[in-house]
């Protein structure tokens, strides 16, 4: 079984997508749950299925990220996911897990990524550059937003949408699919990094 820890910072629909994903019900098991707030409302997901939940920040009330890197290495966690988690993970967190950390990213990287770049803002600017096609990309977490290797994209045809709330609909029911794919196949060992590249046995 992979040990899995998912950030969230919101609703967490990506979080419930891989617990309710059939095909990962025998491969993982989210250990974790850990946010960027003192509440939101992927928590009660969480919660609802008794996963223990931690939030990372500076502020009283929160774990520190040296800590979470503590308690994420005693549960023997294998696989880090952002599932629309807003902050930058700190270097030497990306270090301590380095290759271990995904993220979902509601565009088609390497446009429409980097700071700033998330949630509606993402939306907005595809649909203000008139991009005919949009997506989802999951790639490994580097030290900055959105630059580390992409494992896998899915597209979409937005050629016919009038808002970027659409696109967001959109983009958002394809990462419901991909995420739980992209683990899958980490947890088949069917991810591999080779010459700079990732590649991922079908
Ligand atoms: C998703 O679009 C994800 O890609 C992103 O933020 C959104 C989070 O949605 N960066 P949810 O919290 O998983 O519902």
């Amino acid at each position: 079984m992979l040990a899995l820890a998912v950030f969230v910072s919101g609703r967490g629909s990506n979080l419930r997508a891989v617990l309710d994903s059939p095909a990962l019900k025998n491969l993982i098991r989210v250990n974790a749950v850990v946010g960027d707030k003192l509440y939101c409302p992927a928590f009660d997901i969480a919660k609802n299925f008794s996963i223990p939940v931690y939030s990372v920040g500076k502020k009283d009330g929160f774990i520190s990220f040296d800590d979470l890197e503590v308690i994420l290495k005693d549960f023997k966690i294998d696989l880090i996911v952002l599932a629309g988690f807003l902050k930058l993970i700190p270097d030497n967190f990306v270090r301590a897990f380095r290759n271990k950390i995904i993220n979902i990213h509601p565009a088609l990287l390497p446009s429409f990524g980097g700071s700033g770049m998330y949630g509606m803002n993402v939306h907005k600017a595809v649909f203000e550059s008139s991009a005919q096609v949009s997506g989802a990309s999951v790639h490994f977490v580097d030290e900055t937003y959105d630059t580390g290797r992409i494992i896998a994209q899915r597209c979409v045809d937005i050629s016919d949408i009038k808002s970027p709330e659409e696109i967001a609909e959109r983009v958002l029911s394809i990462e419901h699919h991909l995420l739980p794919y992209v683990i899958e196949k980490i947890a088949l060992g069917k991810v591999f990094v080779e010459n700079n590249r990732v590649r991922v046995e079908t």
